[in-house]
């Protein structure tokens, strides 16, 4: 028996758990926050979940491995500290003063549109990851941080950048910023349907979702003028998705109507001239130097003050490199903000 205070532990309500032979992850659904599992790492989780407390998980641990109790303690108070740290257990001593914490109920609006992220990157069906040349199995950890091209998913982008797709459109709304939402670069159109589907959640009928798209894949890259795309140079064609295919994908969620424009064409022949007028939320995913540099030249300066930029692909060196001179010509100041190991966003200042 134990001698030690025990410690109680209580799963989080968002916690949700993965295992494929010896390798798992725990995960916080409700910030994405994760630990990864190995074979040890397993047994602790489940000697945790069926003791329900520290010295509970211990003795069922010494009872099946033969391991020197004081680093089994060590190593399991470890953990216990990490999974506590990203909110995936409550670990609180006992007997007197634990009590579970009250969470705030989630509204139908958060339902719903969390059904619709969960829905559009995938997690409904748990698509398989694949990627340019293989697919393995499905991968929360590599769908929540959009790491992977998901087989049917309609979103390649992850659920941080999702989520933070709508948290800066609710913003814009909140705050009244004017202006539609527009996404350069929407493949199967999923985060585009998530903007709509936030429209439509909190019956907004003033704006629209502009779907701007080759619908062809990626363009062939101008070296000539655009050296910094030289690594997108095998890829043209590559994520060609169609018109018709992305409408089906809007329609499929019943969030097809005229509130959704499509914009066909390469990105330098379609924005110039594409009738928008204001803009509150302009979400940039069209990976090269030539496609992120057109979409900021061309609509830019259509963005509301105090509306959002969002990029998609910081983390490629043309993209970055698109933002930073567009950003450095422009004098614009305004602090990037992370969402993820790709995603960026800033907010244009309001006048
Ligand atoms: C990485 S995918 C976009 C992923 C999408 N945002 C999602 O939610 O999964 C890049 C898309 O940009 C489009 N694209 C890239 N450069 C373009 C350009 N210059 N003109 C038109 N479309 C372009 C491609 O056709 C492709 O659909």
């Amino acid at each position: 028996m134990n001698q030690s205070p025990d410690t109680l532990i209580a799963v989080n309500r968002d916690t949700v758990t993965e295992v494929h032979g010896d390798e798992g992850m725990v995960v916080n659904m409700s910030t994405f926050d994760y630990i990864e599992l190995d074979r040890v790492g397993i047994a602790m989780w489940q000697a945790l979940l069926d003791g329900g407390s520290a010295n509970s998980a211990l003795d069922i641990l010494l009872a099946r491995f033969e391991v020197d109790r004081s680093t089994l303690e060590t190593d399991l108070n470890e953990f216990i500290i990490q999974l506590t740290a990203v909110g995936l257990i409550d670990a609180e001593p006992q007997p007197d003063r634990y009590e579970a914490k009250p969470t705030a109920a989630p509204t139908a609006i958060d339902l719903y549109l969390d059904l619709l992220i969960r829905t559009v990157s995938g997690l409904t069906i748990r698509d398989n990851r694949k990627g340019m040349t293989y697919v393995s199995p499905f991968h929360l950890g590599h769908r929540i941080h959009g790491r992977d091209i998901p087989e049917e998913a309609f979103t390649m982008i992850g659920l941080l950048r999702l989520n933070n797709v709508r948290a800066l459109a609710e913003r814009a709304l909140v705050d009244a910023v004017p202006g539609d939402f527009i996404e350069t670069g929407v493949w199967r159109g999923g985060a585009t349907i998530l903007m709509r589907g936030i429209l439509a959640a909190h019956q907004v009928t003033d704006r629209r979702v502009w779907v701007a798209d080759s619908f062809e894949g990626l363009p062939t890259p101008d070296l000539a003028r655009f050296p910094a795309d030289d690594y997108w140079s095998p890829l043209a064609g590559w994520l060609n998705v169609s018109l018709e295919d992305v409408r089906a994908n809007f329609d499929s969620l019943q969030l097809l109507d005229d509130q959704v424009v499509f914009l066909k064409g390469w990105f330098s022949e379609s924005l110039p001239t594409a009738p928008i007028e204001q803009i509150a939320l302009l979400r940039l995913d069209g990976d090269l130097y030539e496609s992120t540099m057109d979409s900021l030249t061309n609509l830019y300066p259509k963005v509301s003050p105090g509306g959002y930029v969002i990029i998609d692909d910081y983390n490629l060196d043309s993209c970055k490199l698109a933002v930073d001179e567009f950003r450095e010509k422009n004098a614009i100041t305004a602090p990037l903000q992370i969402i993820d190991w790709a995603g960026v966003w800033w907010q244009v200042p309001s006048e």
